[in-house]
């Protein structure tokens, strides 16, 4: 049903791909259009969930990888509820990875990718997807790279071919190896856009995976 309503944004990407920065430079710039928009990561390393994951990813915790995929998921539906009530009222979200990372991740490990996307079956689906996009070659080189469990090239390549199978025709690629500022010139028109269909009512709202 169209009704007047946020948006939700996700940038999606590979480890040091400039998500966060992005996320930061473009949540100023729509803010300073006077839209009213808010920020969310996941993994949130807050809730409980989130600081089982945290510690997995800094290699403390050892745990089952479907388990791990579970938390991940679970990690997300702890805040579905948050996320309907800000977008219902208007504001718009721009999310920090979201399901489409939890599946790329897992089934980068071999698991099959029907059974990867399930626990995210009828989240809120994303009225855009940004994925940036550079090579695993350039990430590596970033700072601070490694310093948690998948941030290898080997891995990241896998999960950079998994991402491709997960596109739709809403996503938006960007190649994130360039001036910060390009990017953000490339991904804050369609934003914007994005953000206006929704609040117009002209942007049907689904879940995932359609
Ligand atoms: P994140 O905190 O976004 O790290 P970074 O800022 O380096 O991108 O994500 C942490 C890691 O968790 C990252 O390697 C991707 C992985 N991940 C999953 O495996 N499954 C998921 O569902 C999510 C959201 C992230």
């Amino acid at each position: 049903m169209k009704k007047s309503r946020g948006a939700l944004i996700v940038l999606e990407g590979l480890d040091k791909s400039g998500k966060t920065t992005q996320i930061k430079s473009c949540l100023e710039i729509l803010k300073a259009d006077g839209l009213d928009v808010c920020q969310l990561s996941f993994p949130d390393r807050t809730t409980s969930t989130g600081q089982l994951i945290s510690s997995f990813l800094r290699e403390q915790t050892i745990l089952d990888d479907r388990a791990v995929h579970l938390l991940f998921s679970a990690n997300r539906w702890e805040k579905w509820k948050e996320m309907n009530e800000w977008l219902s009222n208007g504001t718009s979200i721009l999310v920090d990875r979201y399901a489409y990372s939890g599946v790329a991740y897992t089934a980068s490990k071999g698991y099959d990718l029907d059974w990867c996307l399930g626990p995210d079956k009828g989240l809120i689906a994303p009225d855009l997807v940004v994925y940036l996009s550079a090579s695993s070659t350039v990430l590596e080189s970033r700072s601070g790279y490694g310093e948690e469990r998948y941030e290898n090239k080997a891995f990241q390549s896998r999960v950079s071919e998994t991402f491709e199978k997960l596109k739709t025709k809403k996503w938006l690629t960007v190649y994130s190896d360039r001036p910060i500022e390009e990017v953000t010139h490339d991904i804050i028109t369609p934003m914007r856009n994005t953000i206006r269909g929704c609040l117009s009512g002209s942007l049907e709202s689904g879940t995932l995976w359609k």
